[in-house]
């Protein structure tokens, strides 16, 4: 099984407590154009990629509605509809005017909008995981988790998730709805949400690390960490990808690539067996 299906070898999370997802995912941020702005420069290797992802057992995409804007989510349909057991997570809140420009807009009519407008380019009824993008400083709170809980009740959202958030936003939008999963920014090298990532794990709650391959700080050529990966025939990025599945259950890693091979050689870390003395030696030498 492992062999054909490499995700499924990093086990198993349940989303909100009842929607299993194999832990290691993908991340389609990529198959857009530079500066996550229109159409990707190989348009038939994004495809062949997002086709790819359900062959290696990924059965979890993390997307939004601003990666293109549109273009993620148009070409994850084109791929993968009906989708056949994956779950596709998006996002919205966030507004684009041009390629690298990410504004928060977080207006409860907006936020609805988001939704509606992801529900038919994606083709679905409900979304399993919705994502608020980021939280509008502009706008207070309060409306844009009503609006969420909202679109949550009504069966439009299935299970709601926050991104770049600390511990005391996710208590207050937990008044308003159950937060299923926290998508942050979280790799070797870079831990500033550790204490978050620690709450997600004291209350269940799935912790989606993005940028998860950001692992240059952590390997000159004789460090810990390129050693042990050499002794392990893997590559600096695969070791990134062990070590993050192996710092928590809750932790759902979503490499993102526009590449095959490179989709490939990330899922394949979920079959890398991190002893726990190579990962407290790479944990150490990356803190
Ligand atoms: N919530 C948020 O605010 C937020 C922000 C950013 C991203 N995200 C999500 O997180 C996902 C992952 O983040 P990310 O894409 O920024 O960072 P990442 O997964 O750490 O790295 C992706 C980059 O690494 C390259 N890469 C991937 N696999 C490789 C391999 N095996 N060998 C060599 N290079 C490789 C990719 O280029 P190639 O295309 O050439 O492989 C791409 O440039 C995104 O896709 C998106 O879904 C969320």
């Amino acid at each position: 099984m492992t062999t054909q299906l490499p995700a499924a070898a990093a086990g198993q999370f349940l989303i909100g407590g009842d929607l299993a997802v194999n832990r290691l995912g993908y991340g389609a941020m990529r198959v857009t154009g530079k500066g996550i702005w229109g159409e990707p420069a190989d348009l038939a290797q994004a495809r062949a990629t997002l086709a790819r992802a359900p062959e290696l057992g990924v059965n979890f995409i993390d997307t939004a509605d601003s990666y293109g804007p549109y273009v993620s989510e148009d070409l994850i349909r084109e791929a993968l509809h009906p989708y056949r057991g994956m779950v596709i997570a998006t996002k919205g809140g966030l507004v684009r005017h041009g390629p690298d420009i990410w504004k928060p807009l977080g207006r409860p009519e907006y936020l609805r909008q988001c939704v509606l407008m992801s529900l038919r380019r994606l083709g679905l009824e409900r979304i399993d995981l919705w994502q608020l993008h980021r939280i509008d400083p502009q706008v207070p709170e309060a409306e844009q988790f009503e609006a969420i809980a909202e679109m949550h009740k009504e069966g439009l959202i299935r299970h709601v998730g926050l991104s770049e958030v600390g511990m005391a936003q996710i208590e207050t939008a937990q008044k308003y709805f159950p937060v299923a999963t926290v998508q942050n920014r979280y790799n070797l090298s870079d831990r500033q949400s550790e204490a978050v990532l620690d709450y997600c794990e004291q209350h269940a709650m799935g912790f989606i690390p993005w940028y998860p391959l950001a692992a240059g700080a952590l390997t000159g050529p004789d460090s810990a960490a390129a050693q042990i990966a050499r002794r392990l025939n893997i590559t600096h990025g695969q070791l990134a990808l062990a070590w993050l599945l192996k710092r928590s259950p809750v932790i759902l890693p979503i490499p993102g690539t526009s590449q095959v091979a490179h989709l490939e050689q990330n899922v394949a870390a979920a079959t890398v067996v991190l002893s726990d003395e190579d990962y407290a030696a790479v944990s150490a030498q990356a803190a």
